[in-house]
């Protein structure tokens, strides 16, 4: 939506300018047949493993550039072979290339498996010693993992006859990948030409590490130790950022707001230093797998033209789950990390209130994170038996019950570099309280009604306040009453374009013009 207007201010301020008259000529110069090759580096992909948002990303943005630009765009993706790989996908594999891969004093096996899907290839780097573990992060040794798999990554190109026009990896798990570019393949043939894109999907996590393993596990020479350096330790995310032709992050204002102390988590020193090259492009969702016309997890179907199925949906959500049956009842949900800054702390500081005086509204989280929000979750059902439900877990089918059955969803975020939850409920028809930043500013704008009639798809605060949002969520409650109204902007909420179609062109803009 309003998402042009901060996009130029950000990437119209910053990031094109001096570029933009030889983006054009290459784009004109280049013959409409000469396809352009892109390869994303990145720790997680949907829907063979993912845990967040970046999986989702990585698994329908280059399925949309493909699909937006056919044979124009070769797009393939490179993730890591985790255990929890699907045993059928896994089987249905092609080898392509196997050999070692050298990471300091190491010599470690690398196997390189294929499969294509919706037009783009997908790698996969095979190493059970570091990969066939239960989780995806969260292991000591997780700086040495993706330290192999980023050289695996440069390793595999001249191997599998694939040298990208751009290389473009995803968060601190693949920083490394930009960094092994420019201080050491560039200089090697077939690497000389590649371009580098960094995407920040959340700035909070960016690899640091003690210096003492910079050669021994980075197998990176002591002479770039002030490129890889930053507040006394070795920091991935900077040095990428340092390294890339291009930095971006998920949204345009989250652009903004990481230059600035309270959301940088200490890098707005670098970005500042190269904020010529920072941009911010919003995620879109997949919107042929969240459609609630079709979405084979929801039981009853339903459109922005006819909505009818959505009352059904949440009467039969009440039925499964022993909710007294009531379509008039507004059901508000939670779904989401349950950690502070997704606003967790707000949300525990007004929901009894709300219930308390709003006697016929029902509240559903489904979540897993901080014990303290788990707790709370847990008692606030044993509290409120037939009007709570807390689904302390995380269940894809179930998350998408719930969009569909509920009419209100709360996000209010302290930080939020793009969010793709707040999305989804529009496309579901469930209206999104949410605070203004990051994404949820790009995506979610205020309701309101003057003489032209009604505007907006959703409720938004400005301040990190329990008051604001509880002020907020009473005004969703209050038009929820209205039903004309409260239909009307449902509509304007499932009309939303949350496609990857424009954000797919604004990458692919970005990638001719490098
Ligand atoms: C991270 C961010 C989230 C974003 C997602 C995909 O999970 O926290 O806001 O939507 O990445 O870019």
């Amino acid at each position: 939506m309003a998402e042009t207007k901060s996009a130029k201010a950000v990437s119209g301020g910053k990031a094109a300018p001096k570029k933009k008259t030889s983006a054009k000529k290459t784009a004109a110069a280049a013959p409409a047949c000469t396809p352009k090759k892109i390869l994303f580096v990145g720790a997680e992909v949907m829907p063979f493993a993912a845990t967040g948002g970046l999986g989702d990303v990585m698994g329908s943005l280059p399925a949309a550039l493909r699909a937006k630009y056919g044979e124009a765009a070769d797009v393939r993706v490179v993730v890591p072979l985790y255990e929890s790989v699907a045993p059928e996908i896994h089987a249905s594999m092609k080898t392509e290339a196997v050999f070692n891969v050298k990471l300091a004093w190491r010599q470690q096996y690398c196997g390189i498996l294929s499969l294509v899907k919706d037009g783009v290839t997908f790698y996969f780097v095979d190493n059970e010693y570091y990969f066939k573990r239960g989780k995806l992060y969260g292991h000591f040794d997780d700086g040495e993992r993706f330290a192999y798999f980023c050289k695996a990554v440069m390793e595999m190109l001249p191997r599998i006859g694939f040298f990208p026009d751009v290389l473009h990896a995803n968060d601190w798990q693949s920083a490394l990948s930009v960094v092994y570019l420019h201080t050491e393949y560039r200089q090697r043939m077939g690497y000389e030409n590649i371009k580098s894109v960094f995407t920040i999907h959340n700035i909070e996590y960016q690899g640091q590490y003690t210096f003492d393993i910079l050669q021994d596990v980075f197998d990176i020479s002591p002479q770039h130790t002030p490129l890889m350096a930053y507040d006394g330790c070795i920091n991935l995310m900077k040095a990428a950022i340092e390294c890339a032709d291009r930095v971006t992050t998920v949204s345009p204002t989250y652009a903004q707001e990481i230059m600035t102390p309270t959301y940088s988590h200490r890098l707005h020193f670098v970005l500042a230093r190269q904020s010529g090259k920072v941009s911010g492009i919003l995620n879109g969702i997949d919107t042929t797998y969240y459609d609630p016309a079709s979405d084979k997890d929801i039981p009853v179907h339903f459109t922005a033209d006819d909505p009818t199925g959505k009352a059904a949906c949440k009467l039969a959500f009440q039925r499964e789950y022993a909710l007294p049956e009531d379509a008039d009842a507004p059901m508000i949900a939670v779904i989401s990390r349950l950690a502070a800054h997704k606003g967790i702390d707000l949300i525990v500081r007004v929901l009894r209130h709300v219930l308390d005086t709003h006697p016929k509204a029902q509240f559903v989280v489904l979540g897993t994170g901080e014990g303290e929000y788990e707790s709370y979750f847990y008692q606030l059902e044993k509290d409120y038996p037939d009007r709570v439900r807390s689904f302390i877990l995380y269940n894809r089918a179930l998350s998408k019950k719930i969009y569909a059955a509920a009419d209100i969803f709360l996000m209010p975020s302290k930080s939020e570099p793009c969010g793709l939850s707040q999305m989804i409920a529009c496309r579901y028809g469930t209206i999104p309280v949410v605070r203004e930043t990051g994404g949820l500013y790009d995506s979610i704008k205020p309701y309101f009604e003057n003489e032209e009639g009604m505007h907006g798809n959703g409720f938004t605060f400005a301040n990190y306040s329990p008051d604001e949002l509880e002020e907020r969520v009473r005004a969703a409650l209050s038009l929820y009453g209205d039903r004309g109204r409260f239909a009307e902007l449902r509509r304007r909420a499932m009309v939303t374009d949350f496609s990857w179609d424009a954000s797919a062109a604004k990458y692919m803009e970005m990638y001719k013009g490098m």
